[in-house]
């Protein structure tokens, strides 16, 4: 039988296979390769909708050994990695705290910066040792990173301990991935460069009991000048509401007390299809299905609309935080950045969601040394995150990323200067997360429990509405995932401590 799949398998996939220098795997099974010119396709079709069903062939492939996965990057890949997660579980892996002693192990990457890929190549080199010592172990890439072509290329080339490549659209084909790089010994690659489409009904592995991601659409269609992710993550489509109404129900059943709704860009939820149904109308809809607390993340300004801001004023289950990202204070560098918005554009929208929840805390993503950033143009940042009053940011010296537009702009601020202008910018950005939790100081505010927290010993810690990060003395695992009540006592920069309320 073993034989027979073999053979089979030798047959099909003959005209792909490569024959390498002696000492290096012999074959390499190329399903489809990322192509960025395919990737940059917006075609004007329906998105198909996959349920997600196990072919039977597949269902005892795990059994009797482990997986564990490396998740990098946004919140995305946390949601992608359940998902993987799930579909290893079902059939029949175990999850092992033990990267170095799994039979599977995948690494779920993030493309998104420079910074964050050479991570990812240093802990791949950490494998390859231990591959060598233990050639059963299967290693497959996934996520962003191979959806470049370069990445996929250089795999091909020189990892040669890598046995699986996979994209961010063929999550479901994982089992039969898994299947063809057992049976074939022969590295498979399977990166689809498209549009993408909507997986549903796939199992999950959530991290947490209490709180889960939910995505309520996928891709982007904005094309920022110096982003990848329309390029690795596809066009912009949105899940059908009933779906995620009904899978925020089943977690409301489940005990579930808080969600993110997650996308690339949540507020434009709703456009693909095309319906006069837009994000604002599902957080009301959300509001409805008595979950505890709904976050979001992210959002692009330029379609952050009145609807939404008005259910974050309507919906008390809609947490007072938004992580709006600006990148720059610039307007040149903003049109340069394809943004579509000005500086005063983007202060009248938070000014306005202000009036409408006056206590709002907002956070954001600003990007310095964007190609031949003036001192003037990066003073207009420092301006703006003065007067927008953050209280916090996530500060990224701008990457260049190969295949965007703006990879071929002329830069000629030096790095020494940007790296200077990142710890200027962390300065106002720091004060402004400390100013956020010096105002909760004395006052008693509603923790998420998540568990015992890395603050020393005999502390709990969770998070409030305003996502604030909170410490407090107790050491009661029943606490975990409940809402309790916490007195803050003291306001750091990353953090507030507090005694709990009897
Ligand atoms: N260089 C630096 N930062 C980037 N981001 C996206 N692309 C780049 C890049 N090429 C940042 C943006 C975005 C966040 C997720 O990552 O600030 O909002
Ligand atoms: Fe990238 Fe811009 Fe899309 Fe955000 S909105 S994912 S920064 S292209």
């Amino acid at each position: 039988m073993v034989l027979q799949s073999l053979l089979f398998f030798h047959l099909k996939y003959m005209c792909f296979y490569y024959i390498m220098p002696f000492g290096e795997k012999m074959n390499k099974i190329k399903l489809s390769m990322p192509s960025l010119k395919d990737a940059r396709m917006r075609k004007n079709k329906n998105v198909p909708i996959i349920r997600y069903q196990l072919d039977s062939k597949y269902q005892t492939i795990g059994k009797d050994k482990t997986y564990y996965i490396f998740t990098y990057g946004c919140q995305g890949n946390e949601a992608d990695s359940e998902v993987m997660a799930g579909i290893l579980e079902q059939v029949g892996y175990t999850k092992s705290n033990d990267p170095m002693n799994s039979d599977v192990v995948i690494l779920n990457t993030c493309a998104i910066r420079e910074n964050a890929e050479q991570r990812i190549w240093g802990v791949l080199g950490q494998l390859k040792g231990r591959k060598r010592e233990n050639p059963d172990m299967l290693i497959g890439i996934a996520g962003c990173m191979p959806q470049e072509e370069k990445t996929t290329n250089r795999i091909l080339e020189s990892y040669d301990f890598i046995d699986l490549v996979i994209g961010t659209h063929n999550k479901n084909h994982l089992p039969k991935l898994l299947y063809e790089a057992y049976m074939t010994k022969a590295k498979v690659v399977e990166v689809i460069s498209s549009e993408g489409e909507i997986l549903e009904d796939a199992p999950k592995v959530r991290e947490f009991h209490h709180k889960a991601w939910v995505n309520i659409m996928y891709g982007c269609d904005e094309f920022c000048t110096y982003c990848i992710v329309p390029y690795t993550r596809g066009r912009e489509r949105s899940r059908a509401k009933e779906d995620i109404i009904n899978e925020v129900k089943e977690l409301v059943a489940e005990g579930y007390s808080e969600i993110t709704l997650l996308g690339q860009n949540v507020n434009a939820y709703g456009k693909d299809l095309g319906l006069d149904y837009t994000f604002g109308n599902l957080l009301y809809d959300l509001d409805k299905t008595g979950i505890k607390r709904i976050r979001y993340t992210t959002s692009h300004p330029r379609d952050l609309d009145e609807l939404t801001m008005q259910a974050m004023h309507d919906c008390k289950s809609v947490m007072p935080h938004l992580h709006l990202p600006v990148q720059s204070g610039d307007d040149e560098i903003l049109k340069k950045m394809n943004r579509k918005y000005t500086y005063d554009e983007y202060m009248s929208k938070i000014n306005r969601l202000r009036e409408l929840v006056p206590d709002l805390a907002l956070t954001t993503d600003i990007i310095v040394g964007f190609p031949n950033e003036t001192e003037e143009q990066f003073e207009n940042t420092l301006k703006l995150v003065q007067n927008a009053n953050f209280e916090g940011a996530y500060t990224f010296i701008y990457s260049k990323r190969e295949g965007t537009p703006a990879a071929s702009m002329v830069d000629l601020v030096s790095e020494e200067e940007k790296h200077k202008r990142l710890n200027r910018l962390n300065e106002y950005v720091n004060a402004g997360y400390l100013k956020g939790h010096e105002r909760f100081l004395n006052q008693v505010v509603e923790v998420l429990v998540d568990g015992h927290s890395k603050n020393g010993e005999g502390m709990m810690c969770g998070y409030t509405p305003h996502l604030k990060l909170t410490h407090f003395k107790a050491d009661d695992n029943s606490l975990v995932g409940k809402i309790v009540k916490v007195r803050i006592t003291e306001a750091k920069t990353w953090f507030m401590i507090g005694e709990l309320c009897e």
